[in-house]
């Protein structure tokens, strides 16, 4: 990349891209105050003098002097060039760079966007045409849609014939077969391809719907959805029954579960009413955007993903999710809390009256009512912890099996005020003691970017000298840590007593009793080993000690996590430097993710 990059481009990276989330992929952040603070990764510190200004997009370390934005943070911690950091940062917010001419990689995407741009034009046009969009036109005014909505959403109309995008598209000399893959156009069946040279080949996908344009973040069209229009006037008796939507298949420019409809239109709304509404689609979108509600997006047939959320972070924390009135509504909403929480976003669960969307209530309610409902959602840990409170009848061990499942929801959670706000819930709620509960587990909340290690892995007073050893220990005599360590797929990333404690996992798995035959594998290990779980098992079991054993397990886990984190870290960090190399935005970019998932955990 010899050329220049536009400051421009550099600007809007930096205005999309979050330096909290590119530098906690490095360095666990602790917000304080307006900046967030870490270990400096730049020197050896052991108090916190690094900190990071996500408003203004700069760090500065106070220790060190180092300094800078989101680009010199990763050239220098990765020692890449300021081209590659850009690269790499571009394609995590998904701005285009403009392109070198050997770039094959970029001049293919750069051909597809022409594509759903002509696309895009083309459905325009025969919307707005006195004639062919007459039956569409109509149709927008049957369901109260705004001239200036469907404008902003750059609505348009596929007409019902076979051929009107292929013939459009022919005439531009737009590559057919490329606007097959991106789902545009169909291939015709038959024998005799050969005889069907050209544009006879293909067919138009989209027909007599009204069309969605579906675009990234930057306003670019990846995608389309298209709502068939009633009162069809093709022949009928030649098709088989359409669904109601159609959608563009996932391709090269999109990815449904990373993208939401309507952002691109919604952001800066977003930003000033500092939240967000999430619909399902996109005639609830417009039904609420045409009543005020212009900080909207919409899902497109998928669950809401991870990756949708933590798009949705950079403009606001505070987000709203219209859910269904009914049951499977609210196991939804239940099962939105914990990826929230992984987010980092405070997520309410809004719910209309059963068989109501959010385009039917607009219209009997108004704004006034969607306001109300919106004033009196719920937080979504409300369906969280009633769908999974323990019932009434429940018995203690049941209460604190549940306890602990909903501690680990609340685990990644860095804002230590509100994480302990939830556990009095849920000791409250779920009838264990908030002691108890918070003694559980020491509070996730990162304080060191990397802790030292410690030399021996061992504690006082026992003689296992590694968090592998000091676990098999624990798992011979307590079948919940065996629970605990295979629900972390944590045995794959055993060094060396892997082998043991797979067997040991399996001989639970066996057992129907309480305990397993702990003997047959007392000689597979170091025979000090050995004799101190024979001492201990002689020894008596006491609250207190089961507290301590609660604390080593969990050291012992993340003990045994961090290492098997590192090396998937330098794993992922050298696959994307080869992503790089070989030009794959879409590989680096899901690498960076994992990566910043790790980073998070
Ligand atoms: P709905 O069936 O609730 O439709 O699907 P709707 O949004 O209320 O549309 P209208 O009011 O009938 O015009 C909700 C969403 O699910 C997706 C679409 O994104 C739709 O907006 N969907 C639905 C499909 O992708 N395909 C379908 O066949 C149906
Ligand atoms: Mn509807």
């Amino acid at each position: 990349m010899a050329h220049k990059i536009p400051e421009e481009t550099l600007t809007e990276i930096r205005s999309r891209v979050s330096i909290v989330e590119v530098i906690s992929v490095y360095v666990s952040l602790r917000q304080a105050g307006k900046n967030y603070t870490g270990l400096c990764p730049f020197h050896e510190e052991k108090t916190p003098s690094f900190s990071v200004n996500d408003e203004r997009g700069f760090f500065h370390c106070f220790g060190c002097g180092e300094g800078g934005n989101a680009f010199t943070f990763l050239c220098r911690l990765e020692g890449i060039s300021f081209p590659e950091a850009v690269r790499r940062l571009a394609a995590k917010a998904g701005v285009p760079l403009p392109q070198t001419p050997d770039d094959p990689q970029a001049r293919e995407r750069d051909r597809l966007y022409r594509l759903t741009s002509l696309a895009k034009t083309y459905f325009r046009h025969c919307l707005l045409d006195e004639q062919i969009g007459a039956a569409a036109r109509r149709y927008l005014d049957e369901r109260g849609i705004p001239q200036e909505v469907a404008e902003g959403f750059q609505l348009g109309y596929a007409p019902g014939g076979w051929n009107g995008l292929v013939r459009f598209l022919a005439n531009r000399r737009a590559p057919l077969d490329k606007a097959a893959a991106l789902g545009l156009l169909g291939e015709r069946a038959g024998r005799n391809e050969r005889s069907r040279p050209g544009a006879q080949q293909w067919y138009d996908k989209f027909r007599h719907r009204l069309i969605f344009p579906i675009t990234d973040v930057t306003g670019r069209p990846v995608g389309f959805g298209g709502r068939l229009l009633p009162d069809p006037q093709r022949d009928a008796s030649r098709e088989r029954p359409q669904p109601k939507y159609l959608n563009s298949p996932e391709s090269a420019l999109y990815k449904k579960g990373s993208l939401l409809y309507g952002l691109f239109q919604a952001k800066e709304t977003i930003r000033e009413t500092g939240r967000v509404l999430v619909v399902e689609g996109y005639t609830d979108l417009i039904a609420l955007v045409q009543r005020g509600f212009r900080e909207t997006v919409a899902i497109l047939g998928t669950a809401l993903t991870l990756e949708q959320l933590r798009l949705l972070k950079r403009f606001s924390t505070d987000i709203y999710i219209f859910f269904d009135g009914d049951d499977a509504g609210r196991r939804a909403a239940t099962r939105a809390f914990p990826l929230c929480v992984e987010a980092g976003l405070t997520g309410r669960g809004v719910f209309l009256p059963q068989g109501e969307d959010p385009d039917s209530f607009g219209q009997a309610q108004g704004r006034e009512g969607l306001e109300e409902v919106l004033d009196t959602a719920s937080p979504l840990e409300e369906f969280y912890f009633t769908q999974h409170a323990p019932p009434p009848e429940a018995s203690a061990f049941q209460r604190a099996q549940a306890a602990k499942a909903a501690v680990a929801v609340l685990s990644p959670m860095t804002d230590t005020l509100a994480r302990g706000a939830l556990l009095t819930q849920v000791a409250q709620r779920f009838g264990v003691s908030e002691e108890e509960l918070r003694r559980l587990r020491p509070n996730r909340a990162p304080q060191r970017a990397a802790p030292a290690p410690d030399p021996q892995g061992s504690r006082p007073g026992s003689p296992p000298s590694s968090a592998e050893l000091e676990l098999i220990q624990l798992m011979l005599v307590d079948r919940q840590v065996v629970t605990h360590v295979c629900e972390r797929k944590l045995i794959p990333a055993f060094q060396e007593w892997g082998e043991v404690a797979a067997d040991i996992a399996q001989a639970w798995q066996r057992a129907d009793h309480t305990s397993i035959d702990i003997g047959a594998f007392l000689d597979r290990l170091p025979k000090r080993v050995a004799d101190f779980i024979s001492k201990m098992l002689s020894e008596e079991e006491s609250e207190e000690r089961a507290a301590t054993q609660e604390q080593l397990m969990w050291d012992c886990i993340e003990k045994i996590q961090q290492v098997q984190h590192k090396s998937r870290r330098v794993r992922l960090q050298r696959e994307i430097r080869e992503a790089e190399l070989r030009g794959d935005d879409a590989g680096v970019r899901q690498r960076l993710e994992a990566l910043r998932a790790l980073g998070r955990s």
